[in-house]
């Protein structure tokens, strides 16, 4: 038998062959109904042959299957045709599948690897997918180098609390958080450079946002400033929604997933307000006081995220409450020159940036304030020594960006196997 897959199979008339895993099975007294799944869709399969009915008969859900048959347009299936099966091989029987109807999140995530292979995971994994090739598809057009960088490392960069300690030999090290800081020393040959690789956080935060090991897609340029940085980030998240848009309608309709709900934020331009001016209209528009100098919980984001329907870059964050390597405003020194990308429908921050702080003082003060240890730093310092110039990059989180383009609960659908505190198996 020469197979094809089930899609190709759905255009063709005469007789197919397919093989897949039973998706579905009704039994009947005389006839038998497989619905049949491949990577590339299902198809109904009818078993009327009373030999082969017998064998049908002792099928389960997930058992493997070459089915050889004529097939033809019958409206009641699932996708329009159907199979009269004449050839029918047991690749394999398959014990009773443990995964039925209406089962809680928990449970599904314990069956993971035999989850993954839903519908549901299958559309939102090739969504995923879409996404990572769109992310190196757009830095490549734009002349950006893929540069990677260690993910062990000797010490911090985001925040240390949220490290995980790994035993190197006889040396302690850490799992990297970021990129960044090998990318900016890396960024003095290469210019505009990218990666996708995971980062690690311990969060102790059960969160529909927070994963310990997430897949983080970062960038880092040359001579850029905040305003060019944030033009970035607004194209690739365009690029990455058009991309998804035409190449995934089926996933989506699978996902019952409304991608109207994408639309503003790929014909719009994303509103730029500051941190100071998002507080304004938390208290003007949602009556939310908060005072200024406090870093934005999940809450007020929510609120924020409220007023907008595309996705949102508040900037200038107080400089107290950011990260090392932010730089002072020069108009204002009590904000740094950064932004976060929040996302529509409640879904936060999806993405982080900033100008990098050239002043080597100013580093090595703000290094100290945040109690850090200088002399781990030596290398990224060293950076401002030789030609230091202005430059600018950012991270985005890709499950984060993944669960708000498929419309899921939590980031945890948005990867194969999560990772969170309190879940690392399987
Ligand atoms: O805002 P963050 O911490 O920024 C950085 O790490 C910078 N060094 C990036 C850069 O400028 N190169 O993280 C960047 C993004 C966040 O906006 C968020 O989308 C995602 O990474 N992220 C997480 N995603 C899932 N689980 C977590 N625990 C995450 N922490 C951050
Ligand atoms: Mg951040």
């Amino acid at each position: 038998m020469k197979f094809l897959q089930i899609e190709e199979a759905l255009k063709k008339k005469g007789k197919v062959s397919v093989r897949g895993w039973v998706y579905r099975i009704r039994k009947l007294k005389n006839n038998i109904f497989i619905v049949l799944r491949d990577s590339t869709d299902i198809i109904q399969c009818v078993v009327k042959d009373p030999k082969l009915v017998k064998i049908a008969d002792e099928l389960l859900m997930e058992s493997s299957l070459e089915i050889e048959g004529k097939i033809y347009a019958e409206k009641r299936a699932p996708t329009g045709y159907e199979i009269e099966v004449s050839k029918l091989n047991v690749v394999h029987a398959a014990e009773d599948f443990p995964i039925g109807k209406d089962q809680s999140p928990e449970f599904l995530l314990d069956q993971r690897h035999l989850y993954i292979r839903s519908r549901k995971m299958t559309a939102i994994m090739k969504i995923r997918s879409t996404i990572f090739g769109a992310i190196h598809e757009f830095y490549r057009s734009k002349g950006f180098y893929e540069f990677q960088s260690p993910i062990l490392v000797p010490g911090g960069a985001e925040e240390g609390p949220t490290m995980f300690e790994v035993k190197y030999f006889n040396k302690k090290m850490f799992l990297a958080q970021t990129w960044q800081l090998y990318a900016e020393a890396a960024m003095f040959g290469l210019e505009k450079i990218y990666c996708i690789s995971p980062s690690f956080r311990a969060e102790k935060s059960k969160t529909s946002r927070h994963l310990t090991e997430y897949w983080h897609a970062e960038m880092e340029v040359a001579w850029l400033n905040l305003d060019g940085l944030m033009d970035y980030a607004e194209e690739l998240i365009k690029f990455i929604l058009k991309k998804v848009i035409k190449e995934n309608k089926k996933e989506f309709m699978i996902l019952g997933r409304d991608i109207k709900k994408l639309e503003p934020s790929l014909k719009k331009k994303f509103p730029r307000i500051t941190y100071t001016e998002a507080l304004k209209l938390l208290e003007k528009k949602k009556g939310m006081k908060v005072k200024w100098g406090k870093d934005l919980r999940t809450i007020e984001e929510e609120k924020i995220m409220e007023l907008y329907d595309t996705i949102v870059f508040v900037t200038h964050y107080p400089k107290e409450e950011m990260a090392f390597y932010k730089p002072k405003d020069p108009n204002n020194p009590k904000v740094a020159m950064c932004f976060d990308a929040l996302g529509p429908e409640g879904v936060g921050e999806l993405i982080g940036g900033s100008e990098r702080d050239e002043d080597l003082d100013e580093l090595i003060k703000s290094l100290k304030s945040k109690g850090e240890d200088i002399k781990d730093y030596h290398y990224y310092l060293d950076t401002r020594k030789y030609g230091s110039i202005p430059h600018a990059g950012f991270g985005l989180g890709v499950e984060r960006i993944v669960r708000w383009i498929c419309g899921l609960d939590s980031v945890k659908d948005a990867i194969g196997f999560p990772r969170t505190m309190i879940r690392w198996n399987p």
